[in-house]
């Protein structure tokens, strides 16, 4: 147990903006605007709690599926988002980073989103990531397609190829694993976000609602998080002996 840890990627999966405002008998679209208000909130409270990187799941391969009104809405939200918020993010040093199909996204929004990316890039006091037109599986089998690609171009021998090599291919390459995972909503799902990367990640449910994600919620997850032991796959007696080599 270690109650000051903090954890260095915090990834959320942001669940319950149409409850919310059906709750308030008001359009999913004034949920959605709430939500984009709450993820705000959580990237300044988590740049202020020191966490380096910040996953947030905003769109997923499936969603394309929902009515292509609420679609149209969320992408115009997405783009009125980025054009509101770049400047006082990197204000603040944080770095935006963008991953999923961006093929699939409008020329526009794809133009916005590498434009914050080139903006940004130099800032290190916060990375966030936010998942656009995202999904594991999407992820997972484009990585294995670069790997394909590089064995069919003779730079890799098919028996090179290992969890390091996929991982390199992988949209979050370069970056540490999400130590958390937050979902709020309700649900006890990963629902294909990111599938490799959340391999040992602490996974902290919440009924609340997205919109009402704040401070205190997430300070519930991380003293939940500082008070678990990750083992890794270890016995306890394993890593006791560990954090005595590490104090030599
Ligand atoms: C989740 O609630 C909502 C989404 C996955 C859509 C988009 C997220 C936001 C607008 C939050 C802001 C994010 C950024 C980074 C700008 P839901 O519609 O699935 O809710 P329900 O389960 O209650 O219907």
């Amino acid at each position: 147990m270690n109650p000051t840890a903090t954890p260095v990627h915090v990834a959320i999966i942001m669940d319950g903006n149409g409850r919310w405002a059906r709750q308030r008998m008001m359009p999913r679209q004034a949920g959605h605007r709430a939500g984009v208000r709450a993820a705000r909130a959580v990237v300044e409270a988590c740049a202020r709690r020191g966490i380096s990187h910040l996953s947030l799941f905003a769109f997923s391969s499936e969603n394309w599926r929902r009515p292509q009104r609420e679609v149209g809405a969320l992408m115009r939200l997405f783009l009125e988002a980025l054009e509101r918020e770049v400047d006082e993010l990197h204000g603040n040093g944080v770095r935006l980073r963008f991953i999923g199909d961006r093929s699939s996204l409008s020329a526009e929004l794809q133009a916005r989103m590498a434009a914050a990316e080139e903006r940004t890039r130099d800032n290190a006091r916060l990375v966030l990531v936010v998942a656009l037109a995202y999904g594991g599986r999407w992820d997972i089998a484009q990585a294995a397609r670069a790997l394909a690609d590089d064995v069919a171009a003779g730079e890799l021998a098919p028996d090179q190829v290992d969890e390091a090599h996929l991982a390199q291919r992988l949209a979050l390459a370069g970056m540490p694993d999400p130590d958390l995972l937050i979902r709020t909503g309700g649900e006890h799902r990963i629902s294909n976000f990111l599938l490799w990367n959340l391999a040992y990640s602490e996974c902290w449910f919440t009924d609340c609602l997205w919109p009402d994600f704040g401070e205190a919620e997430l300070d519930a997850a991380l003293a939940r998080f500082a008070a678990v032991e990750r083992r890794f796959g270890l016995t306890s007696e394993q890593l006791v002996a560990e954090e005595g080599e590490d104090a030599c």
